[in-house]
């Protein structure tokens, strides 16, 4: 079928530079976000509603796509989430510290494979900035348009030993906005951070996180806001279980799985940029882990999938091995800003046909 954004936009935005163009992207959301009456035209068009509407982590969520970690890095363009048909958009990642990020060019493209590398490096306005734009956006809980996921991860200045300091820092500035949050310990980009996917480090991240978030709910008389932890999909299969080890016996949440791969031989064995690849090389691999970690827990763990979805046959396929969400960025990037309600279209088609 002929796409306008495929066969006409895509090749002539192509030809800029990646980052010139997620910029614009972003800028191209913002505004629509800001636009009260164009926001919810867009939205009436786009956003697909499943008949029963998807319950998760004590959240309701109109459908089950939303747009992953990476594209919204500083709460800026989130509200138009739902015209584009996400049910979800989760904003970061965020950092305690503002940080520039690696140096540029550090995004790239690979186009044949439907593939990016980036190395970004967690640039982000620093999470009590963010904290102040997210309140003049008066994004409190609850009073929003859509579900938002604020995903947190270590600055890089700060030293593995304080990683959970670093955390809970970010945590406490934005805790009034997100309905739930993603422990980020998985981005190749930022030295030593995976480290904290390890038994031990992980825990003692993980603790402290909890106990604000227990405490927090307490006084305010609320439920607990959902947490989940976003991981590699360059991990063992025994290195998961370690993980799961942990979410079981603290009762977290949830997995966010995966981030992006360091594994370059998924992909070609061209020598191609430094940084973490995603988009279709990934799809097998997370859905792997998904699969994996779905059955480990016999269902009981909340898993949202993410990884070379951009179609409804690949965002099948990671329902289907155990996810209840899925995110995408790469694809949206190939594929275009109909992609989410295409997809959520083709999800509630194959959810209803099993009712
Ligand atoms: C990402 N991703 C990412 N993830 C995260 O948790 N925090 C982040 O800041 C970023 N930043 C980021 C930047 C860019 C340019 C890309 C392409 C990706 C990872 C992203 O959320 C997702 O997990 C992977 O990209 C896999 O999904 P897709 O892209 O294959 O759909």
């Amino acid at each position: 079928m002929f796409s306008l954004y495929e066969n006409l936009l895509r090749p002539l935005l192509f030809l800029q530079d990646p980052e010139k163009v997620h910029d614009t992207g972003v800028t191209v959301m913002r505004l629509i976000g800001n636009s009260k009456s164009l926001c919810a035209l867009m939205t009436y068009w786009n956003l697909v509603r499943t008949q029963r509407p998807i319950q998760v982590l004590g959240l309701t969520f109109p459908n089950a796509i939303g747009l992953a970690a990476g594209m919204d890095k500083n709460g800026v363009c989130w509200r138009a989430g739902a015209a584009f048909g996400f049910g979800h958009v989760e904003i970061g990642t965020i950092t305690a510290q503002k940080q520039p990020g690696n140096p540029r060019p550090r995004l790239f493209r690979y186009a044949k494979q439907r593939a990016l590398v980036n190395r970004m490096g967690f640039n982000n306005d620093g999470a009590k900035a963010i904290a102040s734009r997210l309140a003049k956006l008066q994004a409190y809980r609850g009073k929003r348009p859509i579900v938002l996921g604020i995903n947190i991860g270590k600055s890089k200045l700060t030293p593995l030993e304080k990683a959970a300091d670093d955390y809970v820092h970010s945590f406490r500035l934005l805790a009034d906005y997100g309905d739930y949050f993603t422990i980020n310990i998985s981005s190749p980009n930022t030295p030593y951070l995976r480290e904290l996917q390890k038994k031990r480090l992980l825990h003692d991240l993980l603790i402290p996180l909890l106990e604000i978030r227990k405490s927090r709910a307490h006084k305010l008389g609320q439920a607990p806001i959902p947490m989940l932890v976003k991981i590699a999909p360059d991990l063992t299969f025994r290195q998961i279980d370690a993980i799961l080890d942990v979410i079981l016996d603290l009762s977290f949440d949830g997995i966010v799985a995966t981030n992006t791969t360091t594994q370059h031989a998924l992909f070609s064995d061209t020598a191609i940029e430094k940084g973490g690849l995603s988009g279709k090389p990934l799809a097998k691999r997370s859905t792997e882990i998904v699969r994996y970690i779905h059955r480990a827990t016999e269902g009981k763990l909340t898993i949202i999938g993410v990884g070379g979805i951009d179609d409804v046959t690949s965002a099948s396929q990671k329902m289907d091995a155990g996810a209840q969400l899925v995110q995408i960025y790469t694809g949206f990037v190939y594929r275009g800003p109909s992609l989410p309600k295409t997809i959520a279209q083709g999800l509630a088609v194959r959810n209803e046909e099993w009712v």
